[in-house]
């Protein structure tokens, strides 16, 4: 049986983001769950906001291909992200919605997505840690396709979560996170096979 390879990634592309800083924690505890992990940063796969014109006219943009085969080539995602005005950030599901494309009329619908699984994370410097985006990332994602783990975590004061190394201060929290990813890849070994 290989190793699931996971794709993590934040819903951030903020250069001191506090979701980037939690998915790479989490990443290395899906690694030592037995995944191989892939994070990346949307900051580095910048897209146009969706345009269905644009779409028409010039197809998906190269940086939504070279997503969509990230996402293709993975049996999972590991997404943290920080939730704006209670919901998805836009870069996020700007990010899904291209991946989601299909390039050609016979590819089968959300090829990227479906027969996938998830777990979600989210990190803010609130009280809440941005635990209402993920409703919405998780309604998304599960109509697309991807089964979500019940399991998820949310950092609240994320500006004083983290120490210098990027790891979590706080035990519970760190447990919770390292839960949710553990049980990602545990999931996708049963799941993948
Ligand atoms: C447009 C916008 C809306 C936001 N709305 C919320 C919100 O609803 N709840 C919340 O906890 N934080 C909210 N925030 C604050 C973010 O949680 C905070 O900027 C966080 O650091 C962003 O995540 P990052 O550090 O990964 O970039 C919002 C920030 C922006 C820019």
């Amino acid at each position: 049986m290989s190793a699931p390879k996971i794709l993590a990634f934040a819903g951030s592309t903020r250069t001191a983001s506090f979701n980037k800083l939690l998915v790479r924690f989490a990443a290395d505890a899906a690694r030592a769950a037995g995944a191989e992990v892939t994070v990346v940063d949307l900051r580095d796969y910048p897209l146009p906001l969706f345009d269905g014109d644009m779409e028409d006219h010039e197809g998906i943009p190269e940086n939504g291909k070279k997503l969509k085969t990230l996402f293709r080539e993975h049996d999972g995602f590991l997404i943290a992200s920080p939730e704006y005005n209670s919901s998805i950030t836009a870069v996020l599901k700007n990010t899904l919605d291209w991946v989601s494309r299909s390039e050609t009329d016979d590819e089968p619908a959300l090829i990227a997505y479906r027969g996938k699984a998830a777990a979600l994370l989210s990190a803010s410097p609130g009280a809440l840690g941005g635990l209402r985006g993920l409703v919405h990332v998780r309604a998304i994602l599960g109509n697309m396709g991807v089964v979500v783990l019940p399991e998820q975590a949310a950092v609240p004061k994320a500006h004083e979560a983290f120490d210098v190394g990027g790891r979590l201060k706080d035990e519970r929290t760190a447990r919770q996170v390292t839960g949710a990813a553990k049980s990602l890849a545990e999931f996708l070994k049963k799941f993948v096979g």
